[in-house]
């Protein structure tokens, strides 16, 4: 099949000096994907599970420092309430039988979005993951759930307010670097690929502020049909770039 390809000859194309320090993939097409093969949508966001955990692999085994993967946006709370509540269950499985892989691949787990309004079962398998990951090394996955861009910058710029009216802070003070420090990826590398399978040529919503320079990957390919070898050529892809920003 073909996502069990050897990818050997593809990892000594790679430029080990040149990485994307960190990776986003948009998770898209599971349901067209499963349609295509007369299967019901759920069965598309298996494998589209199972495609992520290749994407894990692969990124811990070339050295990503951080992998960030949208797999429920705020506003997929417009699906139909049997979808919604299949994605939960399937994250509240992924959270329970991923985390030996998470261990043995020293991976460290962080949600981005707002889990708060989550099922309280799947907040605590995550809160449970989070804590035994967290002094993790090799890889950070960011699992985005109930996450949106614009809500994570309109938070940042309630608590950078905040602060100013309390007098902590300056109005001129504020600076990109603040902000984005108030991002829930503060802290980490800038995103520097990012991947959206599925024919679709757009963000739906997903790390706006971090994808201001990064390079764009869009495929035809269904997220649950991606191989290791398809993660691999993006970041060839991406190494082929030749990134200005801004200069000449
Ligand atoms: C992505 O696949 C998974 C989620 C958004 C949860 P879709 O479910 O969007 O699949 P398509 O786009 O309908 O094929
Ligand atoms: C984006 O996919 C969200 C996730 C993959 C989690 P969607 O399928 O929801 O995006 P649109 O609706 O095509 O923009
Ligand atoms: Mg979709």
């Amino acid at each position: 099949m073909a996502i069990q390809k050897p990818y050997n000859d593809l990892l000594t194309r790679l430029d080990n000096t040149r990485l994307p320090q960190h990776i986003g993939i948009i998770m898209d097409g599971n349901g067209r994907w499963a349609a295509a093969a007369g299967k019901a949508r759920t069965f598309g966001h298996k494998a589209g599970a199972e495609a992520l955990r290749r994407a894990a692999e692969i990124c811990r085994e070339i050295h990503i420092p951080v992998l960030t993967v949208f797999a429920f946006s705020t506003e997929n709370w417009r699906r139909p309430p049997a979808e919604i509540d299949f994605l939960m269950r399937l994250l509240g499985q992924y959270l329970q039988q991923e985390l030996s892989l998470l261990q043995k691949e020293n991976i460290r787990l962080n949600g981005l979005g707002d889990w708060s309004i989550l099922p309280a079962h799947i907040r605590q398998l995550y809160d449970e993951a989070k804590q035994a990951t967290a002094n993790n090394s090799e890889m950070t996955l960011n699992l985005a759930v109930n996450y949106g861009a614009r809500q994570e910058i309109v938070r940042a710029a309630q608590r950078l307010a905040t602060a100013t009216q309390a007098g902590e802070l300056k109005v001129h003070e504020i600076d990109e670097e603040m902000f984005a420090a108030q991002l829930e990826t503060a802290s980490q590398p800038e995103l520097d690929l990012l991947i959206r399978p599925a024919g679709e040529l757009r963000l739906s919503n997903f790390l706006l502020w971090q994808a201001a320079y990064a390079e764009l990957f869009f495929t035809p390919l269904m997220w649950p049909e991606f191989s290791k070898r398809d993660i691999l050529l993006a970041i060839i892809d991406f190494q082929t770039r030749f990134r200005r920003f801004g200069s000449i």
